[in-house]
């Protein structure tokens, strides 16, 4: 079924608010008629299907939980997947009705699975705590992320399947089971078509879990659960290099594959279709899919720029809201895109792209404009407002530095402990001198520390500028001021006043 929602605007949250006093008190006939009015209206002109986005925070700087809450309202998300329950993100989105799917690391599975306390508690303190009226609209629990990946060398296998039943239960038992259901996001690798026969009709779940995979549909359907599958067309391009790079879009491809009576111009719908073929295979043709993470990266690798991110997002949330679906099943597609905000301090084993998935900057700026409605208008996306910088200052490579044999070793270790993925072969900084990615390390790593001066030195090669060493396409960042570097300031001042303190008794000393 399609799910059209209304979007939540942030009229619309401006008129509600309005409204809330006149329940209280004794109705204004007038006033109560204009609001129906605005409301009819509201309805009429931002009915769009809903839209979700991962929010992912491994960086080395958040912004203010409550700061970006406020921008999913603004933007008209809906929805919002969480990996983890965070205190801090979770106390921001009570009262705001975006609709919550909250993430259990898999290396909780295990003890999950082995533990039903361990389960019960997760959910009254993740969950029930959050679960009150006027509190935090969650739906869904992801019970691990993408526990069958290949590379997990099938260690969640035996824990899976259990933990999910476990959490389920646990819930069930708080009285929540009708409003919060568990389910897990699966890797797309569960299922393939076999190389003789390439096409998504073909489809069926990897024969080696598929017996397991079979038993978690069979629960998640019993609980009327969605299966949530993570789709990535640029990940397709990105591992094979005879990818036709048309087919990772949505806007035609000249060499559509046929499948029956089925033409398939776009990845994203084979891919999709190969899991309902699965699905119908494993006898439940009608299951309800969610894609839980689908999006395309900035940087990072030649195919990871704002054009293709563009391309792919934009067309994505045209298809997907338009109701026509794919061409095994038909109406919308509920997606959640990946992912909010970059992540810097994200591992690069699957690439140096993976710090780069985000709509939005690492300090809340949009990357590219993209219509969330679905209906094709050229319209920006709004920022996080509010959002406090550290001193506009760089660290470089001194101009005046001889002596460059340390150089690579400094750089290196810059590296290694900030985020040089920029620099690398496609990627935004690549044109860079040698000197210039020496001070792109450097500045990265000063930032990362706070800006401290004493993390500008790299053996005197280094010197702190505040001329913005960026170009064009290169940016040097400046850190935005979190929490962390806020406690740091209010330490320096703490020392500054006890010196001035010292100061005066020293003083008062010296003249009795
Ligand atoms: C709630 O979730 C967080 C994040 O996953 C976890 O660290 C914490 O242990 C959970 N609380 C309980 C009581 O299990
Ligand atoms: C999986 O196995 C490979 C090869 O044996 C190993 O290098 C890798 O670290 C393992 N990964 C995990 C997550 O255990
Ligand atoms: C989708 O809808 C179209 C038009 O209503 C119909 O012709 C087609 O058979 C439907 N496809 C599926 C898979 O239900
Ligand atoms: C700058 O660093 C990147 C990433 O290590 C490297 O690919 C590039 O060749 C370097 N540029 C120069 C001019 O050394």
């Amino acid at each position: 079924m399609p799910t059209f929602l209304i979007h939540e605007s942030r009229d619309f949250k401006k008129i509600f608010t309005k409204m809330r006093p006149a329940r209280k008190g004794l109705i204004n006939y007038h006033q109560h008629a204009v609001t129906v009015l605005l409301l009819c209206l509201l309805v009429m002109v931002s009915k769009v299907s809903s839209l979700g986005v991962n929010w992912g925070t491994m960086a080395s700087h958040q912004l203010p939980p409550e700061n970006v809450v406020q921008m999913m309202l603004d933007n008209g998300f809906d929805k919002v997947k969480l990996f983890e329950a965070d205190e801090k993100i979770l106390g921001a989105l009570i009262g705001t009705n975006l609709e919550v799917m909250l993430g259990i690391p898999n290396n909780m599975l295990r003890e999950i699975s082995q533990d039903p306390e361990a389960a019960a508690s997760w959910v009254d303190a993740n969950i029930t705590a959050y679960c009150f009226k006027g509190g935090v609209n969650i739906r869904y629990v992801a019970v691990g992320n993408e526990p069958f990946l290949k590379s997990y060398n099938n260690s969640f296998l035996p824990y899976t399947l259990s933990a999910l039943k476990s959490i389920q239960e646990a819930i069930n038992h708080a009285g929540l089971g009708t409003v919060v259901k568990a389910t897990i996001p699966f890797n797309a690798d569960v299922y393939n078509s076999p190389e003789s026969n390439p096409v998504p009709s073909a489809g069926d779940f990897r024969p080696e879990i598929r017996d397991l995979t079979v038993q978690i549909i069979q629960y998640l359907h019993s609980n009327d659960a969605p299966f949530v599958v993570n789709i990535y067309p640029f990940l397709s391009l990105y591992g094979n290099i005879y990818f036709p790079l048309d087919y990772a879009f949505f806007d035609g491809s000249n060499k559509p594959i046929k499948d029956g009576d089925y033409l398939y111009t776009n990845v994203f719908d084979a891919n999709f279709d190969t899991l309902v073929s699965s699905l119908s295979r494993a006898g439940y043709p009608e299951m309800k899919i969610i894609i839980g993470e689908v999006g395309w990266p900035t940087d990072g690798d030649k195919n990871a720029n704002i054009q293709n991110a563009k391309r792919f997002n934009q067309g994505l949330i045209q298809h997907v809201s338009g109701g026509v679906g794919t061409p095994a099943r038909n109406g919308s597609i509920d997606v959640y895109l990946f992912s909010l905000i970059d992540e810097n301090a994200k591992s690069i084993e699957p690439g140096s792209f993976e710090r780069h998935w985000g709509l939005f900057e690492f300090d809340g700026k949009p990357k590219y404009e993209l219509d969330l409605s679905g209906s094709r208008e050229e319209k920006g996306l709004v920022a996080v407002e509010g959002v406090r910088y550290m001193l506009r200052r760089w660290c470089i490579l001194d101009p005046r530095a001889k002596e460059l044999e340390e150089l690579p070793k400094n750089i290196d270790y810059a590296c290694s402990l900030s985020d040089c993925t920029s620099l690398g072969y496609g990627s935004s900084c690549n044109h860079l001198s040698a000197k210039g990615n020496a001070s792109y390390a450097f500045n990265m790593y000063y930032q990362f520390k706070n800006q401290n001066g004493w993390d500008c030195d790299f053996s005197g090669l280094a010197v702190v500028t505040d001329e913005d060493p960026s170009d064009d396409e290169c940016q040097f960042p400046v850190m935005i001021a979190d929490g962390h570097s806020m406690a740091l300031l209010h330490k320096t001042l703490l020392n500054i006043l006890l010196a001035v303190l010292e100061g005066c008794v020293v003083f008062l000393l010296l003249i009795s």
